[in-house]
């Protein structure tokens, strides 16, 4: 597991499993999640983004991972926020879909939880086969990362966004987005650094044509849809 530690100022990532500490690029470690979770941009007001540290991160519950959630989530957005993107001002008070923060392999072993807003809740986690989510359908997933030491870091907000017919036919039309602790955009579908985020659809392709691209929550921490 390869998580970001601040040792100065939050750019050096640790390579934990090898104890052996890299300089950070910018970018270079993209495809593997590798991203440090706090870096301020130039410019732009900071947050913090080390939280505090926990006394036994090897057995967390996951009350313990909800309650961490609650407390850090005010600063996890005011961060996301810097970046005027609108679903960063929003996605809080859409429907959740998981009843506790999960650790996500593919999300770089970060906790995460699920919203969709309201164009795309009732469908998201419903989908028939061969169904698509309707345009519009923003799903968030915010994140905070949990160092083996007990550190907890903000981490960033991914974000699929339904755009019209004919935006990406490859990525079935998803706009994907990851937005950084700090407010940066690190990339976007067919807009600023649209090749940093190829690797979100690469993988998300591999869901496959059945569910629109979704993986969806695992059933573990679904909350069902409302009756
Ligand atoms: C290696 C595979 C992989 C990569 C890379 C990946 N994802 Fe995911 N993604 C998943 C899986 C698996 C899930 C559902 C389970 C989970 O949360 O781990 C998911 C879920 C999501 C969801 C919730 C919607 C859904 O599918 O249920 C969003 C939003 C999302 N990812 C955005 C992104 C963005 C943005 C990137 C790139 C910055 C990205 N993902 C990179 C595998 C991946």
């Amino acid at each position: 597991m390869k998580i970001p530690v601040s040792g100065d100022c939050g750019q050096r990532p640790v390579q934990i499993a090898g104890s052996r500490v890299r300089r950070w690029r910018r970018g270079a470690l993209a495809a593997l999640l590798l991203i440090p979770a706090s870096m301020p941009a130039w410019g732009q007001e900071s947050v913090p983004t080390r939280h505090f540290t926990l006394a036994n991160p090897a057995e967390l519950t996951d009350a313990d991972a909800e309650k961490i959630y609650k407390r850090i989530s005010n600063e996890l957005v005011r961060g996301y926020q810097l970046s005027d993107h609108p679903a960063a001002r929003s996605y809080q008070r859409w429907r959740r879909f998981n009843r506790a923060p999960y650790r996500s392999g593919p999300h770089g072993e970060r906790f995460v939880n699920h919203y969709a807003n309201g164009v795309g809740h009732d469908a998201y986690g419903a989908l028939k086969e061969g169904e698509t989510m309707p345009v519009g359908a923003v799903i968030a997933k915010d994140s905070f990362a949990v160092t083996r030491a007990g550190e907890v870091y903000s981490g960033p907000l991914f974000l699929m966004e339904k755009m019209p017919e004919g935006f990406n036919s490859a990525g079935h039309d998803w706009r994907y987005t990851m937005i950084m602790p700090d407010g940066s955009i690190f990339g976007v579908t067919k807009g600023p650094d649209s090749q940093k985020v190829e690797f979100c659809q690469k993988c998300h392709q591999t869901a496959g044509e059945g569910n629109d691209h979704l993986f969806f929550v695992p059933e573990r921490y679904r909350i069902p849809p409302a009756e």
